[in-house]
């Protein structure tokens, strides 16, 4: 066991509100100034400020030069099992076509062409691409094999990047079940989710418009609760439905997009434990209207921002680059955008030991080339992430 000290941290962010030397202005940022931390190689043994740092339990100590330190970014959303990439179609798209779930389908194709080892492969570039830009939890979805084997096999190689694999069977229905939807929608609650529930955490349903209809979102669902996984969805990305409520009867984590909202759909989200995913990636890459995060907020809804890594609506890894968008075009508070990608990224999975730096916390930490977490939204498109630490170890970025 090493023990490492983290010194010269101009400001921390541990989304710890209950911090004994937090700022009271910082609000649930919990920020401390001219901090230290310690950790092992796990957890988060102390914070607080430098100058009352417990120096003889560390084993090495790195100073950090006056830069800020923030918990590692939760990403709740990505689609990392594909192959191929729709560059044509996005190129389409921003001379004036428009986005529709149809195009999954040339995914899928190219999904089912690749080998076990490229698939698996692309997967972790993604992730590793993830990584360097600080997303150090990361979901991802199965959802471009659409049959038993290539939904099988697209979690496994999930589950080489992650253990928070989510079975999304229910993305749209392949072109080989055309015309019989209630066929595929059997196949997907029958062998295939006997084959991918043992592999998965989670149960998704893209539920709008050109993809699955409330009836059976609600079936896939409910059959995924029935073999042990829990639900999440997507739900009013394209057009407003009944997809957000049913994730709230349900007691799904999170629905993602929510995009298209009615009144009523927002107060159900905030009377729950159902976090509000919100895609800004995909509002970017499809030119659409972004959702309407103030008023989510407004009524008390947990809001989680996340990347929805894909080739078709939103192909970037970085929640960096979706942090400055909710900021600039969400009107989104720096600090609230930055909570939403972490602590918000760790409600829509469920986690506690994420997303915020209190002691016991995983030791999963950015180190931003930068005095201030703002920089992630006032200096857009630059790296700022200097270092990730994950567990207490430094995994990007060189020894000072
Ligand atoms: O979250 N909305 C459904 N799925 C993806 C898009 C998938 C695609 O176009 O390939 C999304 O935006
Ligand atoms: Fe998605």
């Amino acid at each position: 066991m090493t023990v490492t000290a983290l010194t010269g941290i101009s400001q921390l962010v541990t989304n710890d509100p209950t911090h004994e030397y937090a700022e009271a202005a910082s609000g649930p940022l919990g920020v401390v100034r001219d901090a230290a931390v310690l950790c092992d190689d796990g957890r988060v043994l102390w914070t607080g400020p430098a100058a009352a740092l417990p120096s003889s339990m560390a084993d090495g100590v790195t100073d950090l030069g006056g830069r800020a330190v923030v918990p590692g970014f939760v990403d709740s959303h990505a689609h990392l099992a594909f192959a191929g990439d729709r560059s044509d179609e996005f190129a389409a798209r921003m001379a004036g076509e428009s986005y529709s779930a149809g195009g999954i389908r040339s995914t899928v194709a190219h999904t089912r062409a690749a080998s076990d080892v490229d698939l698996a492969a692309s997967v972790r570039r993604l992730a590793d691409e993830a990584l360097r830009q600080g997303t150090t939890t990361l979901e991802s979805k199965s959802g471009y094999g659409l049959s038993v084997h290539d939904e099988r096999r697209s979690l496994e190689a999930v589950r080489a990047v992650t253990t928070e694999a989510t079975f999304l069977g229910a993305h749209v229905v392949p072109a080989e079940f055309a015309g019989r939807p209630d066929d595929y929608v059997a196949l997907v609650i029958g062998e295939m989710l006997d084959a991918c529930a043992p592999l998965a955490r989670w149960i998704d349903v893209f539920c709008d418009v050109g993809a699955f209809d409330v009836d059976q979102t609600r079936a896939i669902l409910t059959a995924g609760m029935a073999a042990g996984l829990t639900p999440r969805l997507h739900a009013g990305q394209l057009a407003p439905g009944g997809g957000i409520q049913l994730g709230v009867e349900l007691g799904a984590a999170s629905v993602d997009h929510v995009t298209h909202a009615s009144d009523d759909d927002v107060e159900a989200l905030a009377g729950s434990t159902t976090v509000a995913t919100l895609l800004p990636g995909a509002e970017f890459s499809t030119r659409a209207a972004y959702p309407d995060a103030r008023r989510l907020l407004a009524a008390g809804a947990t809001v989680a921002l996340a990347a929805d890594c894909n080739p078709g609506s939103s192909y970037t890894t970085s929640i960096p680059f979706c942090i400055a968008v909710a900021v600039r075009d969400m009107h989104m508070a720096p600090a609230e955008a930055l909570w939403s990608a972490t602590a918000g990224g760790a409600a829509a999975l469920r986690r506690t030991d994420v997303g915020h730096l209190g002691v016991g916390a995983a030791a999963d930490l950015l180190v931003l080339d930068a005095p201030s977490y703002v920089h992630l939204a006032y200096r857009p498109g630059v790296p700022l992430v200097e270092s990730v630490w994950r567990a207490g170890q430094r995994v990007v970025g060189r020894e000072r």
